[in-house]
Order: C-alpha cells, then sequence, then structure tokens
C-alpha cells in the first residue's frame, strides 16, 4: 500500500468495520476522492464497481487497483452523468446482476467544466452534479439492502448556494455560483430522502471532503485559464489536506457508526481539513428540503 495511504491505516481500523463481500458502486472512480474511496473499500473487502465516463481513464484506474489489490474484486462500468440515457443504460445492467447492493457512493462532479450544457439541455454544472446523480440514485435504489447506504459528495459550499427562481437558458460559462448551486440542491435532497426514509430504504448521507488538490482545477476540464488552474492545484496541495485525509469522510459514511441522516466533515477549522467528524446539515439546506424548490426537475 501507498505511504500516504498508510498513514490512515490507524484511523481506518478504528473506525472502518469491514465489508467483505459487499458490493459497492463508486462514481468518479477514476481520480480525486472517488479513486481513493474506491482504495479504501477495497482494503475492507467491499467488490467495488468504478462508475466512470472515460473507458481510458477508468481502464488506467482499474489496471492500477487490481494491480494494489490483486485478491480484489472490481470492474469497471461506463457511465456519463452528463448524459440520461447513459445513467439509464448503467442501472439496467446493474438491475441484470445478482445480489443487492450495499454501498452507492457518489463522488463524480465538475466545477466550472468546458460543457455548457448536458445532452439533456441542463446546464452542465447542476446536471451533473445534481439531475444526474438523482437519476442515478433513483434508478439504483430498488437494487438497495435495506442496510445499506447511499452516500452523496457535497461541499462546504453548499451553504453558501442559492438556487434559481426558473431554470436559466444554459449559460456558456459557468462558475462558483452554479457549483454552489448544485451542492445545495444536492444537500437538500439527501437531507430530504433521509427524512422521508421508511426502515426498507438504505441510509441516507452526506459527506463533503473539506478541500484538497485533485483534478477538479485541471486545465484539461474547466474553462479557467491553465495558469490559474495550476497557480490554485498548487496553493490547495501546499496548503490543504491530501486526498487521502479527504477520502476519510466517505468512508466513514460507508463502513462506519453513522445514523441516517449524517453529515460529515473534516473536523478542522471551518471544516476545511482534519479527521471525519459527524455534523448535521446546515439550516440553509435544510430550509431548502422543506420548501423543495427545483427549477430542474425533469
Ligand atoms: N477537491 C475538493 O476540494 C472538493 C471539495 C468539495 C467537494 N468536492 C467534490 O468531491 C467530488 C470528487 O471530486 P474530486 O475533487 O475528486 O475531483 P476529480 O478528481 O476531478 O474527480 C471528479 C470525478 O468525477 C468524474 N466526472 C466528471 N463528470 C462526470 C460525468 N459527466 N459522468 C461521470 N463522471 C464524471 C470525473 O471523471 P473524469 O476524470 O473523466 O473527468 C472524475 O472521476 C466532487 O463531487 C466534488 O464536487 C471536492
Amino acid at each position: 500500500m501507498r505511504k500516504k495511504a498508510m498513514r490512515y491505516q490507524k484511523w481506518m481500523t478504528k473506525h472502518a468495520k469491514r465489508l467483505d463481500g459487499k458490493a459497492a458502486i463508486v462514481t468518479g472512480a477514476n481520480s480525486g476522492i472517488g479513486y481513493e474511496c474506491a482504495r479504501y473499500l477495497l482494503s475492507l473487502g467491499a467488490s467495488v464497481t468504478l462508475a466512470c465516463r472515460s473507458a481510458e481513464r477508468g481502464k488506467a484506474a482499474l489496471e492500477r487497483l487490481r494491480a494494489e489489490f490483486p485478491a480484489g474484486r472490481t470492474d469497471l462500468l461506463l457511465l456519463d452523468l452528463a448524459d440520461f440515457s447513459s445513467i439509464d443504460a448503467f442501472v439496467q445492467q446493474i438491475r441484470q446482476r445478482d445480489g443487492r447492493l450495499y454501498i452507492l457512493l457518489h463522488c463524480a462532479g465538475v466545477y466550472y467544466p468546458r460543457e455548457a450544457t448536458t445532452a439533456d439541455g441542463l446546464p452542465a454544472t447542476v446536471g451533473v452534479n445534481y439531475a444526474g446523480t438523482v437519476r442515478l440514485t433513483e434508478g439504483l435504489l430498488p437494487l438497495m439492502a435495506a442496510d445499506g447506504r447511499v452516500i452523496f459528495t457535497t461541499s462546504l459550499v453548499d451553504r453558501f448556494g442559492k438556487i434559481r427562481r426558473d431554470a436559466p437558458a444554459p449559460r456558456g460559462k459557468e462558475g462558483y455560483r452554479e457549483y454552489a448551486e448544485s451542492k445545495l440542491l444536492l444537500s437538500a435532497y439527501a437531507c430530504k430522502k433521509a427524512a422521508e426514509r421508511d426502515e426498507k430504504a438504505p441510509l441516507f448521507l452526506a459527506v463533503h471532503p473539506g478541500i484538497t488538490a485533485t483534478s477538479l482545477l485541471d486545465a484539461s476540464k474547466t474553462s479557467h485559464n491553465p495558469l490559474f488552474s495550476r497557480l490554485g492545484h498548487g496553493f490547495l496541495y501546499l496548503f490543504t489536506h491530501p486526498k487521502e485525509k479527504a477520502a476519510l469522510t466517505a468512508i466513514l459514511a460507508a463502513a462506519g457508526d453513522v445514523k441516517n441522516g449524517d453529515c460529515i466533515g473534516p473536523r478542522g477549522f471551518f471544516g476545511i481539513s482534519g479527521y471525519p467528524r459527524v455534523t448535521r446539515f446546515c439550516r440553509r439546506v435544510r430550509k431548502q428540503a422543506r420548501i423543495g424548490q427545483d427549477p430542474y426537475r425533469r
């Protein structure tokens, strides 16, 4: 196991239960936090399906994981959250498999993407981070084990999000505002699902990783100026916690002692970094969950 990840083994031993034989799906598993989560889940004995939009990047991640965990059970399925038909096809493939699903971990996300809209005409950020994630969740829910866990990766910025009154005409440029809006919508959806849960449903949990350097700001993925992307990445790498640590919030949700409706984030200053702790949804999220304002519903 890599040096940095080994650093967190002590925490894992103390807080994460074994998941032997339990089936997990991780979206966005080819990079960043999703990849680290897939690694941790494999180390706990889960069988992990990597749900990735790029066959090439997905395959590269699969090979790295198989090299690190030769006895682990992992496979790759393609999923593009910016395209409802791809999501529906993915759900179909999972339905054709035997057995219940124990963990659905949503890590895929975009920030300031190059594309303006999804295949279905939604603004790209909200389309991927919220609408696509919700469609995937609803499609897979009937397959989830009653003690399973659906985990949404939101963000600290959900509390600054503002939801538009009407679905806007998708614009060429998106940025922080759309990202915060997408994460507020996602957190509110998680909060509402948790509140409405009955005992046959899995637990609904929200996690945020604090801040960490990943490929989220990569010039190849975002509309940022490449220099800004590089500087931003360098700054985050130096001054925030590593992605191996950021991923622990999702691992506490997947394998730790948590309750339906818990919200998990780093315990450090303003939730930016640190080991995970359980909190509750913020007031703005709870209010949005009650109102249910959603100009993007399809
Ligand atoms: N990094 C942070 O500081 C931070 C803070 C708060 C929240 N988060 C959240 O954490 C999650 C993971 O992000 P990260 O930081 O690990 O960034 P990342 O390394 O860029 O990972 C994002 C993943 O999402 C995938 N993805 C993007 N669009 C997709 C689509 N249309 N369909 C399917 N998969 C798609 C990406 O695939 P490709 O590689 O093919 O692009 C990638 O695997 C995101 O939800 C992000 O919003 C991150």
